[in-house]
């Protein structure tokens, strides 16, 4: 096994020393940069970009030819999973994703079966050992899927929701049926990460968008159990590297301490709860990811290293932050304001790990 050139994100999650707070961006690759919006003209549409191993590795390395970034993420999205169980996913201009066939009749739900991540979903393997190659051990590469139940809630709903009401409609009348899709999607998800980290994959992040959606019981019950299921049958050793997990949810603030229970190695925060009171509470639990507000990067550049500089103060000297937005980056940020941020987190947080 290559040593990486740059190790500080995997030594982070792991919460062993550093010499700076690594940095990266959910939806790191994407609209606001011009140079993908190229690439996905080229494509066609946003799942030729997918598709194709060459355009996935495209995509994937723009942003770290831009910012000097800590780790990379796979190019894909958290919807190829449920496209790959045949639900026919596609993406309406301005309206985001779409399923063709959304999960309302029993029938269809019973009849959902887990792709083999090798042969279905063969496209992001491809795209995933491709960039470990183009990356060339320069930083970790990063896979990742969705939540079972932020999965469920396009699978049901049919594309976005401003409220989920279908999805909890079934939770409340159904609920044998909403445990069902999600045990089959918990036994994808472990499926699909395992089968990305045998591709090359050196961490991976699950995202649970919707689970702060859900009351505290339900999301107990609905999201983390299957959370928790996909911890049990992780890998977490692959070629002699430990593989941290990340587990993200958007909303979760109320929970830490049920989610830092489950095995995670760390816990992505949004931008609402403070990172220093979140670190008190999960203790040496768990690293922490996050969380800076993604609007702040719509701000002046002196603001936006101001505010990188409270969130580093918040979390305060000591191992275990991987620097990140709380969610993705919006597609009307200015990438010089990305870079700033990016140059803040480096320069201001070495004192933090003198
Ligand atoms: O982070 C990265 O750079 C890697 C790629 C990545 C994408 N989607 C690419 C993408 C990742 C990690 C995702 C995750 C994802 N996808 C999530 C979880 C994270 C979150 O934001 O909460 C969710 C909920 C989705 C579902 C999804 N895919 C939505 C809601 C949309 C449309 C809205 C939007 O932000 O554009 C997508 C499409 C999508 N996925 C785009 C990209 C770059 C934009 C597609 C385009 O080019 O038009």
């Amino acid at each position: 096994m290559t040593p990486l050139k740059n190790d500080t994100f995997l030594r982070a999650l792991l919460r062993q020393p550093t010499e700076y707070t690594p940095v990266w961006m959910m939806r790191q690759a994407g609209r606001y940069l011009p140079e993908y919006n190229q690439t996905r003209a080229r494509a066609g549409d946003f799942m030729g970009l997918c598709t194709s191993p060459d355009l996935a590795t495209e995509a994937t390395l723009q942003p770290l030819a831009r910012f000097p970034l800590d780790a990379a993420i796979l190019f894909s999205d958290i919807l190829t999973i449920p496209d790959a169980m045949g639900l026919g996913l596609y993406f309406s201009t301005g309206e985001g994703p779409k399923f063709e066939r959304p999960l309302r009749q029993a029938r269809d739900i019973l009849a959902l079966a887990v792709p083999d991540p090798n042969i279905e979903l063969g496209y992001v393997m491809a795209a995933v050992r491709q960039i470990r190659q183009a990356l060339d051990n320069t930083v970790p590469l990063i896979g990742f899927s969705g939540s079972p139940f932020t999965l469920a809630c396009y699978m049901v709903e049919g594309g976005g929701s401003p409220d989920f009401s279908l999805v909890k409609t079934m939770l409340y009348d159904r609920p044998d049926l909403l445990h069902h899709i999600l045990d089959v999607n918990a036994r994808a998800v472990t499926a699909y990460l395992n089968a990305q980290i045998e591709a090359g994959a050196q961490a991976v992040m699950i995202f649970d968008s919707w689970g702060g959606a859900l009351s505290e019981a339900a999301y107990g019950e609905f999201s983390l159990a299957y959370l928790q299921q996909i911890m049990n049958g992780l890998i977490r050793e692959h070629d002699g590297a430990a593989i941290p997990s990340i587990v993200y949810t958007k909303g979760g603030g109320l929970w830490l301490e049920d989610i830092a229970a489950i095995g995670c190695n760390a816990i992505g925060l949004d931008w609402t709860i403070d990172i220093g009171k979140a670190r008190r509470r999960v203790g040496d639990k768990v690293a922490l990811q996050g969380n800076l507000d993604p609007v702040v990067l719509f701000s002046k550049p002196d603001t936006i290293r101001a505010e990188v500089g409270k969130v580093l103060h918040s979390y305060g000297p000591g191992n275990g932050h991987v620097f990140n937005l709380g969610h993705g980056i919006s597609q009307f940020t200015q990438p010089d304001h990305a870079a700033a941020m990016v140059e803040a987190v480096h320069e201001l947080s070495r004192p933090y790990h003198a």
